[in-house]
């Protein structure tokens, strides 16, 4: 008689990100080229606690490569926090013959993960988050696509801040990591970067605007992170009653951030890993997240994940400040 397959359960978890369905794609189409077989949990961790799987074939993960958010919905469980419905969703994987789990998702998820984890459940991450705050990987997935997404829309503001000799302050998601505002700053040529691992005041900020008027700008761009130490529409009443050359103008960009069709570098990453995720988890490697090092996939034990921050590099802060003279 044929030994059962191996089977693996996979979910999507957090903030949803632009590649998570092409993650899930390379997961479940690298599970059927091993001749194993998959479960996708629908709604997260919730569903997990609820039992809300579904088989799914090679068929079922096309169409969605070049399509963001994620088939499998996400959410954000509380019930998955408590030690009771951890104890849940384990009895449920248990009753599915579930062999594996794959989450995909965010530094909470992964710390989900390592709690099933130290349960004794089979377990591998994959980064998953706009905010690039996952420690283990140089990138995680959704984050060029943001950074992408973020860029457009400066570019466009950056029109209109010039034909009216405006300053626009414009606020970027990624919680407590500044990750997307510093980098943003650089591929759209701030003036000035607001971001929670460095103290700003007002004064610098109303200084460095002047110093950009009195230095010829017609226009000046200022990137707040939304962990910031101010925040971005108190920044803007303040500098109302200031007179710093530019008159100014806010732009919060929100979730328009987190959506849209993956780049090519999220695809192939997001490709990358659901590849090697299935590939650890079938050697016999568990509790690890996979990460991006320099080019090449690492796997990093979760422990060490989710013991750890990861704040944005203050190099790229310097950077961005040395480039916008
Ligand atoms: P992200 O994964 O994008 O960082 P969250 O921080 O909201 O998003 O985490 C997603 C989900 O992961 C939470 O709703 C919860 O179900 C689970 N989770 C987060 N932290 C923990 C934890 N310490 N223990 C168990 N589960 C957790
Ligand atoms: O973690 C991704 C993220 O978009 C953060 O940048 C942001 O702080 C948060 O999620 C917003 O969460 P929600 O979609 O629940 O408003």
């Amino acid at each position: 008689m044929n030994a059962k397959p191996f089977t693996i359960g996979v979910l999507t978890s957090g903030g949803d990100a632009p590649g998570m369905n092409a993650a899930i794609r390379a997961v479940v189409r690298t599970a059927i080229a091993n001749n194993a077989n998959v479960l996708g949990i629908v709604n997260g961790y919730e569903g997990l606690v609820n039992g809300e799987f579904r088989p799914m074939g090679a068929r079922d993960a096309g169409g969605i490569l070049q399509r963001g958010g994620t088939i499998l919905q996400t959410r954000r469980s509380e019930r998955f926090k408590d030690p009771k419905g951890q104890r849940e969703a384990i009895r449920r994987m248990n009753e599915a013959q579930m062999d594996g789990l794959i989450v995909i998702g965010g530094d909470g998820s992964l710390r989900g993960a390592q709690a099933l984890a130290s349960q004794g459940i089979k377990v591998v991450g994959i980064p998953a988050s706009i905010d690039n705050d996952i420690w283990g990987s140089d990138m995680a997935i959704g984050v060029d696509t943001a950074l992408n997404t973020i860029m457009e829309a400066v570019d466009k503001l950056r029109d209109t801040a010039a034909s009216h000799s405006r300053a626009f302050l414009i606020e970027t998601m990624g919680r407590n990591s500044g990750y997307l505002a510093v980098m943003a700053g650089i591929v759209c040529g701030a003036e000035l970067v607001l971001m929670p691992e460095v103290e700003s005041t007002i004064e610098e900020v109303s200084r460095a605007l002047e110093d950009a008027y009195r230095r010829g700008k017609n226009h000046a761009i200022v990137l707040v992170a939304e962990g910031a130490n101010i925040h971005t529409t108190d920044l803007a009443r303040m500098l109302d009653d200031m007179d710093v050359g530019f008159h100014t103008r806010v732009t919060i960009l929100g979730h328009i951030q987190r959506g849209g069709r993956p780049t090519a570098f999220d695809r192939v990453l997001s490709s990358r890993m659901g590849v090697k995720a299935v590939e650890l988890l079938l050697s016999g490697e568990s509790n690890v997240m996979v990460g991006l090092k320099g080019m090449g996939l690492t796997s990093i034990p979760l422990t060490e994940v989710t013991s750890q921050t990861r704040p944005a590099p203050s190099a790229y802060y310097e950077m961005a400040k040395m480039l916008a003279r």
